[in-house]
């Protein structure tokens, strides 16, 4: 009844704020055109100081510390599969990456790139602290000072590949969520709306905060603002190195370019990123950077800076002997690609790691990550007082909150549950009903329980069937996401399904 009269909920569509609406109007009316087609990607600024000037110039709320993180010599194995012993491998270990080094630095959008199944996945997995099994060898620092995943987590942040949001809830309230729960204590209700406000302007999410984000594939958000909400939510908890495990796959061209916008406006807030990105266009490629090139069995191929029309990568391949000519026009992300592949490997005869490892490049990359790995005179390490950024009652609060606003715009499942609760009850109550003065103890009582356990459990499952959809997207566990992530420590790494 109260569902029905007092309407709580919308159709779940992207819902456009009266203000902007008006502003839009105001702006068609005056002949301006919005320019939401824009699809540019803005130009690239790698030296600290233009990082500091758009730091200013965007004028971030909350001020954060930008933090570089190197690691040296990563060797990640892991117990072997049996489907691979059978085939007749006797080794223990399956090693997955073989000694990678390089550094990724404030304010430089890095893109981590190789075939399928190169190992870029697993090396940010390992640097993200997400490896919960395995044998991790090798030295990572942050800022110069060891890595402890305690403090990392909380100034680092992954955007994962899947794009898991709760349905329910609109944009504005997903990144309330979780800025509230991630960002430290000391930062008060009123400053949290205004950084969120900063974020979402940030990453062009503001027309849409009061859509709800809806099913992937169904209603809601498309995938490309998905994509935006999941580096919208990270963002948020104000992190200084971010991963992104790659944020344009499953996107168009158009969508692609908006999306490596808004990573690109991230980065120039001095902010570190790391991109795992696929088959990119010549223009998102050439927004990036620096480029960490793998070739399958995890090894490096080439780390460094992509150069003006990836001029320093063409002129670093095209030096290697046999190598061809990059055709004009040509996308050198595909060129580079298809120069070192396993096959030309074998029809040059060469191995383009070694190659690497005996370049200038190598050296010089040494030599910064020696440098990197050297805390600054006068820094000092990470350092948290409390384990977690809210108290333990304010993350309850939070869930509370948001499961609230998730429950109250799901009639269906919250009517189908109580319908069932009532059921449940009325069930127990007749079995229940007068039995004290009926039965004998100890007679009859067992085996009223018995069916009241087998009835319970029926009924149970089949109250659960029908809500399961919404919390099961496409095979991910809500519950793993959502849930779990703020009861247990929020920024805890939870592992995948
Ligand atoms: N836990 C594991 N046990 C065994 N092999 C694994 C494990 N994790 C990853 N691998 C293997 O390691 C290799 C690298 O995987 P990874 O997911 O990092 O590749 P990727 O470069 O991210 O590929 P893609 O571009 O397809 O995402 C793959 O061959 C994968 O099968
Ligand atoms: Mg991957």
């Amino acid at each position: 009844m109260a569902l029905a009269y007092l309407k709580p909920f919308e159709k779940i569509q992207a819902v456009i704020s009266e203000e902007l609406e008006e502003k839009e109007q105001a702006e068609s009316s005056s002949g301006e055109v919005q320019d939401d087609t824009k699809t540019s990607i803005s130009s690239k600024s790698s030296s600290m100081d233009e990082v500091t000037t758009g730091n200013k110039k965007k004028g971030m709320v909350l001020p954060f510390e930008p933090h570089s993180i190197t690691f040296d010599d990563i060797i990640y194995s892991v117990d072997m599969p049996q489907e691979i012993k059978e085939q007749g491998v006797n080794e223990d270990k399956l090693v997955l990456l073989k000694g990678v080094s390089g550094s990724f630095r404030p304010g430089v959008l890095t893109a981590l790139m190789g075939v399928s199944g190169a190992g870029k996945t697993t090396l940010m997995d390992v640097l993200a602290g997400r490896k919960t099994s395995g044998y991790i060898e090798g030295n990572i620092t942050v800022s110069g000072f060891p890595k402890k995943q305690e403090t990392f987590a909380r100034v680092s942040g992954y955007c994962e590949q899947n794009d898991i949001h709760s349905p329910h809830v609109t944009v504005c309230e997903s990144l309330l969520y979780s800025a509230w729960l991630r960002l430290p204590e000391k930062v008060n209700a009123e400053t949290r709306k205004m950084f969120i406000d900063e974020v979402m302007d940030l990453v062009e999410l503001n027309p849409l905060r009061q859509a709800q984000v809806g099913l992937p594939g169904v209603n809601g958000l498309s995938t490309e603002q998905r994509k935006r909400l999941t580096i919208a939510v990270e963002l948020v908890a104000n992190p200084s190195i971010i991963f992104m495990d790659e944020p344009t796959s499953g996107l168009d061209a158009r969508a692609a370019a908006i999306v490596m916008r808004t990573v690109r406006n991230t980065v120039d807030t001095g902010r570190t990123v790391v991109c795992t990105i696929h088959q990119p266009s010549i223009d998102i490629f050439e927004a990036f950077d620096e480029l960490f090139l793998m070739k399958r069995g995890g090894q490096e191929i080439y780390v460094g800076p992509l150069g003006y029309h990836s001029k320093h990568l063409i002129d670093y391949f095209e030096g290697i002997q046999g190598v061809s000519k990059i055709k004009d026009g040509y996308n050198p992300a595909t060129w580079m690609l298809e120069v070192s592949t396993t096959a030309q490997e074998l029809a040059l005869g060469v191995d383009f790691a070694d190659i690497y490892k005996k370049s200038e490049l190598y050296k010089r990359n040494k030599t910064l990550i020696k440098d990197l790995s050297k805390p600054a005179p006068g820094s000092k390490e990470l350092y948290f007082p409390t384990q977690f950024s809210q108290p333990f009652l304010t993350q309850c609060a939070a869930c509370l909150w948001k499961q609230r606003w998730s429950y109250w715009r799901n009639p269906a499942y919250t009517a189908v549950r109580l319908l069932f609760t009532t059921v449940i009850a009325l069930m127990f109550g007749t079995l229940f009903w007068d039995l004290g003065t009926k039965t004998k103890k100890g007679k009859i009582w067992p085996m009223q329980w018995v069916q009241c356990m087998l009835l319970f459990f029926s009924l149970a499952s089949k109250m659960l069937h029908p809500c399961s959809p919404w919390w099961l997207l496409k095979g991910q566990s809500f519950i793993e996401k959502k849930l779990l992530e703020c009861i247990l420590p929020c920024h805890m790494q939870l592992p995948r399904s």
